[in-house]
């Protein structure tokens, strides 16, 4: 994809990264909880701060997006976090991937199948559940209706100021929907963490509002010392 059809272009290009360096707040909870090995596959990746945290963690990363200038400031932040010889960087749209079933520890999706149609989202969404192994964690986020970017209610009626890159959201989802994608018997997920939530962001661009839903889910019949986030009812040392 070229500079000037890559909608993230600009934003990686900064010197303050867009989305900063800090990972999705679930999915660092539960990197500090789980045992981080195999290989992990980060779609639409960005500029990597959920790629790096993986890595950091121990998994074996790959990152995938369509934005070059993403995948090099990853490569840049790897290097710089010394875990370069842990990260494969892959120029693909996410819905051209063909994943081995049982191939991935960890999958995560950060606010990407909210930016290619409903029908290819299914499809990737089959695609990464059926790629998890028996123990895998999959970590997704998108953009709900409750954006104020959404153009549908209830995000419509919302006066409240829309991302500078909310044009390239093409897919919000509506209450429950991810929620019910999660619970379908045939995505073989449980479900550790699932919320529907407004955040105010100022990791890039004007301050702005977001409606998203977060999925933190492993396959089911896994179970591992998960105490939550934050971590509820610690056991006293
Ligand atoms: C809102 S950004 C999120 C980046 C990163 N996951 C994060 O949370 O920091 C969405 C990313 O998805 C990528 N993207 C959008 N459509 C894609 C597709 N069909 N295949 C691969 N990447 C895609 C964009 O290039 C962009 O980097």
């Amino acid at each position: 994809m070229s500079e000037s059809t890559d909608l993230f272009h600009e934003a990686y290009d900064r010197d303050d990264i867009a989305y900063g360096d800090r990972p999705s707040a679930a999915l660092s909870a539960y990197l500090q909880q789980a045992q981080c090995t195999g290989s992990a596959l980060d779609l639409g990746a960005g500029a990597g701060r959920d790629t790096i945290a993986l890595a950091k963690a121990g998994y074996d990363v790959t990152s995938v997006d369509l934005s070059e200038r993403g995948l090099e400031r990853i490569r840049q932040r790897a290097e710089a976090n010394h875990v370069l010889d842990k990260l494969q960087t892959q120029l693909a749209d996410v819905r051209d991937l063909v994943l081995e079933p049982n191939s991935y520890s960890a999958i995560v999706a950060t606010t990407v199948l909210d930016h290619i149609p409903a029908e290819d989202a299914a499809a990737v969404w089959l695609n990464i559940t059926n790629a998890l192994t028996d123990q895998g964690m999959l970590y997704v986020e998108v953009h709900a209706t409750e954006d104020p970017g959404s153009g549908i209610e209830p995000g419509l009626s919302t006066d409240a100021p829309v991302s500078e890159t909310a044009n390239a959201v093409i897919n919000y989802f509506a209450p429950n929907q991810l929620a019910s994608w999660a619970t379908a018997e045939k995505s073989r997920l449980r479900i550790l963490r699932y919320e529907e939530r407004l955040e105010w962001d100022y990791t890039h661009g004007p301050e702005h509002l977001h409606g998203k839903a977060i999925l933190l889910a492993v396959r089911a019949g896994h179970h591992f010392q998960w105490h939550g986030q934050p971590i509820a009812f610690p056991r006293k040392s």
